[in-house]
């Protein structure tokens, strides 16, 4: 890839004007997958992402008119819409974000259609479910746990385990992406779901087992505040443009722990860092010997 002659790489911030100003004259198309994303590290700290989320995709919108970029595309999420107990959203539902993540990805979406219906803008939406997959930073709850399992870590389940995310491997959702960019509508959102509706305890001993390890991993901590029970979203609209889910689940959730198993030195590294200061503090439950998740319980 690196050697693509079509390719090139800046590394930099998308808040920082001078950075996406160049980076983006002469462009046929922006997609922004440029996110502040984890719902925990939002809750310790929200400003990050309404600095990232809300004000940098600001830049890149006023970047796309600047410079008339034909087409402009908006990597969201299903968290936008909130929990549901029963059924799926579809794209015209309300907004009902539950974290400070949620709430960011909810502002930026309102101002990329705010810019459509102001300065007409040519922008897209997808709202993407849960993804899966290999080189997953290990602060999302798969590769945390897949990690953890194999260093003989424990897997720390929010609450009683009982919430539901509809997982959709990585290569699904960046083909649904890819279709979007090229086929949407414009001024258009789509609902990008796996359609893999599991239980997060469900999930967790198919990682275990995947691993031959037994559940004595299994730490139940203390709930994330504001934890959506389930998210579900309906696909009829990306479905007609002729997109449908490649993976099966339980080959993709085989491949990606296998992924983890085969690829240590990168995920070592991670958690050998920055990583590491976040786990201490989000995880400390962990580490006390009087809580519920002490070892020896
Ligand atoms: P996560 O991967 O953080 O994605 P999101 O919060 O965006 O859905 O979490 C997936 C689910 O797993 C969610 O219900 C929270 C839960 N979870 C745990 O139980 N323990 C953990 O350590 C993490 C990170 C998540």
């Amino acid at each position: 890839m690196e050697h693509e002659p079509r390719y090139s790489f800046v590394h930099g911030d998308i808040c920082d004007e001078q950075v996406v100003e160049s980076a983006v004259a002469g462009a046929d198309a922006i997609v922004n997958f440029a996110a502040e994303t984890h719902v925990d590290r939002s809750i310790s700290g929200p400003q990050d992402f309404i600095r990232t989320d809300v004000l940098g995709t600001h830049v890149l919108l006023e970047a796309v008119r600047r410079h008339g970029i034909p087409r402009y595309l908006q990597v969201s999420t299903d968290e936008v819409y909130g929990s549901v107990v029963e059924g799926s959203f579809i794209e015209t539902d309300p907004l009902c974000p539950s974290s400070p993540y949620s709430a960011s990805k909810a502002g930026a979406d309102m101002l990329v259609l705010a810019y459509r219906t102001t300065f007409g803008l040519p922008v897209l939406i997808t709202r993407s479910s849960n993804n899966y997959g290999p080189y997953q930073y290990p602060e999302k709850m798969i590769p945390l746990f897949i990690t953890n399992a194999l260093d003989g870590q424990p897997l720390p389940v929010y609450g009683d385990g009982r919430n539901v995310r509809d997982w959709i491997h990585v290569q699904d959702n960046c083909a649904a992406l890819d279709l979007v960019l090229r086929q949407g509508d414009e001024g258009q959102i789509y609902n990008v779901g796996g359609g893999n509706e599991i239980e997060n305890l469900t999930l967790t001993h198919t990682i275990l087992q995947a691993l031959g390890l037994g559940e004595d991993l299994i730490r139940f901590v203390a709930d994330r505040p504001g934890h959506d029970l389930r998210y579900s979203v309906d696909c009829s609209k990306l479905r007609a443009l002729g997109w449908q889910p490649q993976v099966p689940v339980g080959e993709g959730m085989a491949a990606t722990v296998a992924w983890y198993r085969d690829n240590r030195p990168w995920w070592e590294k991670i958690k050998s860092g920055e990583w590491r200061r976040y786990y201490e503090v989000q995880y400390r439950e962990l580490h006390e010997p009087d809580s519920e998740a002490a070892p020896d319980r």
